[in-house]
């Protein structure tokens, strides 16, 4: 009896584990939590946030939520839902609507998913997104303390550059994306996406290294990881 009590005890610990780290997998890439009744007091990771924002380490999901972005957030997202309004939602395979930190200081613009992100829904994953995550890292950060988003939520075909009717429909959710985080810094990464941004036609050349500013949050251009891996010397 007590050796059935025990494995009963091993396999509810397996259960609350693996739904534990699927919860902080869905935190960590921006995905719903819808399926949760957010009463518990689990403990997904919130670290480097706003000051004050994140709090202890036994605060409710359902208080964390309030707290900072991820309600917002998700509101966003099932806004977005399965968006038909350009052309791109004819060819691509998944949308990548954005991950990491919906309450973060720093928040990472790109330009438009690539193949890797369009197979994985996920914003850099690919080579240049390699670079990215040891860009962030060497910054004494990890994906999961800041946010990733682009542009365009889906892959122009043969990574051709953003049509204007294609920002059109979707630049309203990486506003809303933005205001849901309210970040200090926006890190616009390449010519396209500060230029998008800063509504200027100026190179990344001419426009990186100082600070702009979006909508009263600061933004500084940088060289796009891509450009980077092609030019290691800038
Ligand atoms: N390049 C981008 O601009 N965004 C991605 O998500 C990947 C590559």
């Amino acid at each position: 009896m007590p050796e059935e009590s025990e494995e009963i005890r091993r396999e509810l610990l397996d259960m609350v584990q693996s739904l534990r780290s699927h919860i902080e997998q869905d935190i960590e890439r921006g995905r719903s939590l819808s399926y949760l009744h957010l009463e518990g007091s689990l403990t997904p990771h919130f670290s480097a946030g706003k000051p004050g924002a994140a709090g202890g380490e036994h605060l409710s999901v359902n208080r964390r939520l309030q707290q900072n972005g991820f309600h917002a957030m998700e509101k966003v997202q099932h806004e977005l839902g399965d968006c038909q309004r350009c052309s791109l939602s004819q060819g691509r395979t998944n949308i990548v609507f954005g991950e990491g930190n919906p309450d973060a200081n720093l928040v990472f613009v790109g330009e438009a998913p690539g193949a890797d992100e369009d197979a994985q829904g996920r914003p850099f994953v690919g080579r240049a997104g390699q670079l990215l995550t040891r860009i962030i890292a060497a910054m004494g950060l990890s994906r999961k303390d800041v946010y990733i988003c682009n542009i365009l939520k889906c892959r122009p075909p043969g990574n051709r550059n953003p049509k204007p009717d294609e920002i059109h429909a979707c630049e309203p959710f990486l506003i809303k994306q933005i205001r849901a985080i309210q970040p200090e810094v926006i890190c616009a990464l390449g010519t396209f996406a500060a230029q998008t941004l800063l509504k200027k036609e100026a190179p990344i050349t001419a426009l990186r290294g100082r600070f702009h500013s979006y909508q009263g949050i600061k933004v500084m251009p940088t060289y796009h990881p891509a450009y980077l891996l092609r030019n290691a010397g800038a």
